[in-house]
């Protein structure tokens, strides 16, 4: 017996070794939960070891979202991972900090001095542009139920290049979406397009500031200038919604003199990424009103159940806190000269590698000097339309650079994107460049395929 037991504790002791336990070679049955419970250690080297098959977020050229923060920003997070960005009451100072951020990004985006402004943190930009969007819809259903006038049938004009959010929005919310299609040449908004499609049952027209396809900017300065001339003609009140995504956070720092934000009298409301530009792990978004009165009373919540009167604009009630204040750390540290050189740095290797690309011949960037970091290009000669191929080639070093087509009507053109984050440096350009070349190689020089040995007898 006592044999036994010893033997029993040995094979128990092995436990705590991490690769000589039973749980390694055990089929966990992860599709249904497990009767037993499993050692922390265990399950963390478990969990860890699979996640290493993801792809290398650092090489994720596809994603606009930030995968490197500063040590201090990063342990910030780790200690407010616990709080719940709707407990303000509990937590006052992260409420406190969210309202600091909200005035910072508002004062970025040149909202009127005397104007009081309104705006809320998002989990991402696309909570962001559905609350935005619902309160230009609930605003023109107010301003029409007020006159009398029919709410059956509200809509959104839009161009081709809008993130799919746009659509969301649209089908979430029994809303007709007008969409100005883009051309063969065009990959922006066409305004007199938009300005034709614009009625009094038009909610709000959108503009895309950095689009998630190429990475350029619709024109939303002569977009401002027709919707006013429309409105005023008319009577109307159709609202502009900016979706600054992406460039929200890239605009005030490369080129401040350029005006798409509150400068531009119809342009009532816009969303940022924090996560993207903003330079904070996902998830964290911003949507900020020109005016308090752009956000109807009638959407704003006030909750009393955690201990004080509070006021929420949000779809999900709950949502953690910590990026927020990876936010607030990243405008107090950085500030506009901090955010400059790392866009500045962005822009310089997304331009270097534009050129590169356009003086290879054998590619052909959407734009030789991109105005944001992001740069789309397709293949010219020989090889045009097979970028699906050059992305899994791409994929055999590590780099993950996606190829899609357009949108109608310029679907026949398929791209490859590669965003310059600031983590993308000149070297790893060089190194992509070097890989581009070895998978145009392939394509020239398809491996041939291994000829079958005759069967042995
Ligand atoms: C232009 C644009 N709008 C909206 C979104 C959605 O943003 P999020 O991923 O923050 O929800 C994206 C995402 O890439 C985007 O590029």
């Amino acid at each position: 017996m006592l044999t036994r037991k010893r033997h029993s504790q040995t094979r128990d002791d092995s436990l705590s070794t991490t690769y000589g336990n039973r749980f390694f070679t055990k089929d966990l049955k992860t599709f249904r939960m497990g009767e037993e419970s499993l050692p922390p250690a265990s399950v963390y080297q478990i969990i860890h070891d699979e996640l290493e098959l993801d792809g290398n977020p650092s090489l994720n050229l596809a994603s606009f979202v930030t995968t490197w923060m500063e040590p201090e920003a990063e342990c910030l997070i780790r200690e407010n991972l616990r709080k719940n960005l709707v407990d303000q009451n509990e937590y006052p100072r992260t409420g406190e900090i969210q309202h600091r951020v909200i005035h910072m990004l508002a004062d970025l985006f040149h909202a009127p001095e005397d104007g009081d402004i309104a705006g809320t943190s998002t989990i991402g930009s696309s909570e962001a542009i559905l609350l935005g969007l619902l309160a230009h819809k609930k605003r023109w259903q107010n301003r029409r139920r007020k006159a009398g006038k029919s709410t059956d049938r509200p809509n959104l004009v839009v161009g081709g290049e809008v993130h799919v959010v746009w659509d969301k929005f649209a089908r979430y919310f029994d809303v007709e979406m007008r969409t100005v299609p883009l051309s063969p040449r065009r990959f922006t908004l066409d305004v007199d397009e938009a300005i034709r499609r614009v009625d009094e049952n038009t909610i709000a027209v959108g503009a895309v500031v950095g689009t998630t396809f190429t990475g350029q900017i619709d024109p939303v300065e002569e977009l401002n200038e027709a919707i006013e001339k429309r409105n005023k003609e008319q009577g109307w009140d159709v609202p502009i919604h900016v979706d600054g995504a992406s460039g929200g956070m890239i605009l005030p720092f490369l080129e401040p003199g350029r005006k798409w934000d509150f400068r531009l009298s119809a342009v009532r409301s816009i969303n940022v990424s924090g996560h993207k530009f903003g330079l904070v792990y996902p998830g964290v978004g911003w949507l900020l009103f020109r005016n308090r009165a752009d956000l109807p009373d009638d959407l704003v919540f006030r909750v009393n159940y955690l201990g004080a009167e509070e006021e929420t604009y949000t779809l999900n009630f709950s949502s953690n806190a910590a990026f927020v204040i990876g936010q607030y750390y990243n405008l107090l540290r950085l500030g506009k000269k901090g955010y400059r050189s790392v866009m500045e740095n962005c822009r310089t290797n997304a331009r270097f590698f534009a050129g590169k690309l356009s003086a290879h011949g054998r590619f052909e960037p959407v734009d030789e000097k991109p105005a944001l970091p992001i740069v789309a290009f397709r293949l010219r000669g020989k090889h045009a339309g097979r970028e699906n191929e050059i992305a899994s080639e791409l994929r055999k070093y590590g780099w993950i650079v996606p190829a899609y087509t357009l949108p109608p009507d310029a679907e026949k053109t398929t791209l490859l994107r590669v965003v310059v984050r600031e983590n993308v440096s000149r070297q790893m350009l060089d190194d992509l460049l070097g890989h581009l070349d070895r998978s145009l190689e392939v394509l020239e020089n398809p491996p041939a395929r291994k000829k079958a040995h005759p069967p042995l007898c």
